[in-house]
């Protein structure tokens, strides 16, 4: 798996401006979503833009070990044959999904229902990602899984049985937690429902409407009937706002940046982004809003400003989880403090990434500190450059990558292969927007 593999760095200069327009490769969150539910569903699903990064190719080389027929079409076109949830089989072999956390969890809530014996592996990164979470309610919904360490991490071993719907109240605000179960939920007797403290993204939710099957959906609870058949359905994957989110903040945090970033999915579980970015003093203008499979898509117009700090409550952390090491970034070319609250969860992601942001974004000469689950950054100060690591994960190598173009003089960024798990082409548009930035890619010396 290269996710995570060391060996390849990134060498680029600032100050550069970047400028222009683009557009981002499709949403993971929903290309994930429509690999699975296509595996599932009666009929052929038609999938246009999905991304093809590697966190998804392991979507998808799963889905096909489980015998699912999925063919590349020409063009943009993929065509998921499903023979419903009965006609998945066996897979002869360990289903390793390299770094994807969505991919592992949601997988197991699928998998816990199915009349088979699995067992779901990951790289490094994801075998020390907690698997609690979705340990507990699938056991709780009759599944047997073990998982290391008490059943804590993977690799996990799953029978699936006959399953019971439960009524679930998570712990944590976790759309692959919440997805998971709905998985599950959808093959077993009676009703399943999730209420969480704070929404997380709804992806699936609407997803599963374009399969012809609606959740039930009050406040922060949603409900699924198990036994609902889903149809195939004809899919466009908007472009990921969380992939567009690097360039956003390059173009909002430079006076005179402008940025346009056409067709992008702007779910408004997602784009606590944008709102921030706004209240930071960028103007962000959302324009050509329409909807497409049931997920709202716009263009982004950005002009950048001098931004300044912001305090970021922990309810809007769902909305924004995946951007918060860019964020960092904004916030640190910002005029004042921005303090980030209730950001625990950025402690398991592909890294901790609280301390990676802390520790990383430091080297460039930002003032970050973290106290418990909070992120403070001291802003204003000047960026300089330095030799940075990824510590593979991919966030934070593209995000170290923006803030390179504000740092004065060369920065190495070390550890980039891991870019590929959700933004393969990223360094390539990276050099279009911002030619003076010289980006070029070197070899490790080992
Ligand atoms: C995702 C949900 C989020 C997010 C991840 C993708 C999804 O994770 O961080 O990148 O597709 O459901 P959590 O649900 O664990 O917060």
């Amino acid at each position: 798996m290269s996710g995570g593999a060391a060996g390849r760095s990134w060498v680029l200069h600032g100050p550069a401006l970047l400028r222009g327009s683009l557009r981002v490769p499709g949403d993971k969150s929903i290309s994930h979503r429509a690999l699975l539910l296509g595996a599932i569903a009666h009929g052929v699903t038609e999938i246009r833009g999905l991304l093809r990064s590697e966190d998804c190719l392991a979507t998808l080389g799963a889905i096909r070990a489980l015998g699912v027929e999925v063919f590349e079409e020409s063009g943009d076109l993929l065509r998921v044959h499903g023979n419903g949830p009965e006609g998945l089989r066996e897979s002869e072999t360990v289903l390793d999904v390299g770094n994807s956390g969505t991919t592992l969890r949601l997988l197991a809530g699928l998998l816990a229902g199915q009349p088979c014996f699995s067992v779901l592996t990951g790289d490094a990164s994801l075998c020390r990602r907690p698997m609690r979470r979705i340990v507990d309610p699938l056991r709780a919904m009759g599944a047997t899984l073990l998982g290391r360490e008490d059943d804590s991490f993977p690799p996990l071993a799953i029978r699936g049985r006959d399953l019971t719907g439960i009524a679930w109240t998570s712990p944590v605000a976790s759309a692959q937690v919440k997805s998971a179960i709905l998985l599950a939920g959808l093959q077993a007797r009676g009703e399943t429902s999730v209420t969480e403290s704070i929404a997380s993204r709804d992806h699936t939710e609407r997803m599963l409407t374009a399969f012809g099957v609606t959740p039930r959906r009050a406040g922060n609870r949603v409900a699924i009937s198990g036994g609902s058949r889903l149809d195939a359905a004809r899919l466009t994957v908007p472009g990921d706002l969380s992939s567009a989110a690097f360039f956003l903040v390059a173009g909002a945090a430079r006076p005179r940046g402008e940025l346009r970033i056409e067709e992008v999915g702007v779910n408004p579980t997602r784009t606590g982004i944008l709102d921030t970015l706004a209240e930071m003093g960028a103007q962000v203008a959302v324009e050509r809003s329409r909807e497409e499979g049931g997920e709202p898509v716009a263009d982004l117009a950005v002009a950048g400003a001098r931004l300044r700090g912001v305090r970021i409550v922990a309810e809007r952390i769902p909305r924004l989880i995946d951007e918060i090491p860019v964020l960092a970034v904004a916030a640190a070319l910002a005029e004042g403090e921005t303090v980030i609250e209730g950001a625990g969860e950025l402690r398991v992601k592909e890294v901790d990434r609280l301390t990676a942001v802390q520790e990383e974004m430091g080297r460039l000469g930002a003032a970050v500190s973290v106290t418990g689950d909070c992120l403070r950054i001291q802003g204003g100060g000047r960026l300089r450059g330095a030799v940075v690591s990824s510590r593979g994960d991919h966030r934070m190598a593209m995000s170290l990558a923006i803030a390179a173009l504000f740092a004065e003089g060369e920065t190495t960024i070390r550890d980039v292969a891991c870019v590929e798990t959700s933004f393969p082409g990223f360094a390539r548009q990276l050099s279009v927007l911002a030619p003076d930035c010289g980006l070029r890619e070197v070899t490790d010396d080992v």
